[in-house]
């Protein structure tokens, strides 16, 4: 590879594809998100990519309402990466779980088995939504305000990340003559007695492989900022125009230098929609094709639901209604408020491109992130220029339709990338952190401020 910053690659799976349409135009769409066999084929194609990592995205709770209008996601995915862990060698296993929920004993025991059961390729991503369904599964009557999500999902860390410390591997002795297999003296034992959040002991497991799991974690209020430039190893987002992102990258690369730390070991990857074709107009018409397939009518009951509107206030053929927007922002619940930014990442590139509503109903808004329409030269040229403009590192790639989008991506926009000297032949290790470039982790530093909570 040149000595050009190295291009970024997760994959955000889905056994159907990311386009809200692509399970229409598949067999057996009904078995897709309990298919082992399906996510096996992606992992390993993904693999032959040299892609960086499998990302699971995940809510927790139980099933959405999005999975009445099309394939959501089944698996845990702690239980589907390990499945995944035994079918492929080299690729990073991201698990989406979240820190508000539940008890970090129990992601902190999952991950690092999951980091041993791969041999150093796990990742928690972490994540702080609060939707309906996740207050409705773990019993909450109501939502945790801003400040109380993010001190709940600081001591969850803390805990989580404090037993990945608590066990190092030459406590394990393993001395038939003194018949002494751990030594309890090399343990550091947690007793965290936190506001939201108690545990003491040491894990069950010695240090993973990766000396510490990788630490994604996706969300981007300012306190998600700050919270995630303090734990986390590369932070997903989602950013559609070049400028905002390169204020976003700016922003914390900056709070990572004000945490002492290095700002490249806070990697930047933007989720990204590819939509290839060997011409343009290949690529624009397969989006068209695909597109027909929507229900336009449901994905403006969603807009309009999203933004606390009737679907009245958004005809189809006229611009969208800013006004009426920004003043219904009031009305959003709080639980609901990142998917309206979300959405209106997309409304913003509607107001520059003025689209229509119809039109932006077609530019992947419930996914929320960027689409490009092109070939392989071309999303080869926006990514780079993206990495080389300082807004990402790399990118969380959306597969439009599984598994031939995919395919594309493998077969001729990697190759592309590894032309321009910008993306790997070969894996450069054996570990996610390696592959990441990332350091290999140390834990006095953690575990003393782990005792400070403690105190
Ligand atoms: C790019 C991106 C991806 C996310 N992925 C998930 C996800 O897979 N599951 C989930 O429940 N929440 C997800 N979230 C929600 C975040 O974890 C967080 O709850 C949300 O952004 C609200 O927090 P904030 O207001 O502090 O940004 C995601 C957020 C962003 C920005």
């Amino acid at each position: 590879m040149s000595n050009k910053k190295p291009v970024r690659l997760g994959l955000n799976v889905l056994a159907s594809g990311r386009h809200d349409a692509a399970w229409k135009t598949l067999p057996d769409a009904a078995k897709l998100p309990t298919d082992i066999d399906t996510f096996i084929r992606i992992a390993q194609l993904a693999e032959r990519g040299k892609i960086d990592a499998l990302f699971l995205a995940d809510g927790p709770g139980g099933l959405v309402p999005e999975a009445y209008e099309r394939p959501w996601r089944a698996f845990d995915p702690v239980a589907l990466n390990a499945a995944l862990s035994q079918a492929t060698h080299h690729i990073g296993l991201v698990v989406t779980t979240t820190s508000l929920f539940g008890h970090p004993h129990t992601v902190a025991r999952q991950i690092s088995s999951l980091d041993h059961l791969s041999k150093g390729r796990a990742a928690w991503n972490i994540i702080t939504s609060q939707a309906p369904v996740a207050l409705a599964a773990y019993g909450f009557d109501k939502g945790f305000e801003q400040h109380q999500r993010y001190e709940r999902a600081g001591e969850f860390t803390e805990i989580v990340t404090g037993l990945w410390d608590s066990f190092p591997w030459d406590a394990v002795v393993a001395d038939p003559q003194s018949g002494v297999f751990v030594d309890p003296a090399k343990l550091h034992p947690i007793d965290v007695q936190g506001r939201h959040f108690k545990a003491a002991g040491a894990l069950s497991l010695p240090t993973s492989p990766q000396g510490r799991p990788v630490i994604f974690q996706a969300g981007d209020s300012e306190d998600s900022k700050a919270f995630g430039a303090r734990w986390a190893d590369a932070l997903f987002t989602g950013q559609r125009l070049l400028e905002k992102g390169q204020n976003f990258y700016a922003d914390v690369k900056a709070l990572a230098r004000s945490h002492g730390r290095n700002p490249e070991h806070l990697l930047v990857v933007p989720g990204l929609f590819p939509i290839l074709g060997g011409t343009e107009a290949e690529a624009l018409r397969r989006k068209d094709e695909l597109d027909e397939g929507l229900d336009h009518t449901a994905l403006r009951e969603a807009l309009a639901r999203h933004l606390a509107l009737e679907p009245e206030d958004l005809p189809f053929d006229e611009p969208l209604p800013f006004d009426k927007i920004e003043q219904a922002e009031s009305r959003v619940p709080l639980a609901a408020r990142w998917r309206r930014r979300e959405m209106i990442k997309v409304l913003d590139e509607a107001r520059r491109h003025r689209w229509t509503v119809r039109q932006t109903l077609r530019d992947n808004l419930t996914g929320g992130h960027r689409v490009v329409v092109g070939t392989p030269e071309q999303v080869a040229a926006n990514i780079v220029n993206w990495v080389d403009s300082g807004a990402a590192d790399g990118f969380n790639l959306n597969i439009d339709v599984q598994t031939d989008g995919l395919e594309a991506v493998v077969d001729h926009l990697i190759p592309e990338l590894q032309k321009a000297g910008r993306f790997r032949h070969e894996y450069e290790g054996t570990t996610l952190r390696e592959n990441l470039g990332l350091p290999l982790y140390r834990a006095e530093a953690n575990r003393r401020r782990v005792d400070a909570i403690a105190a």
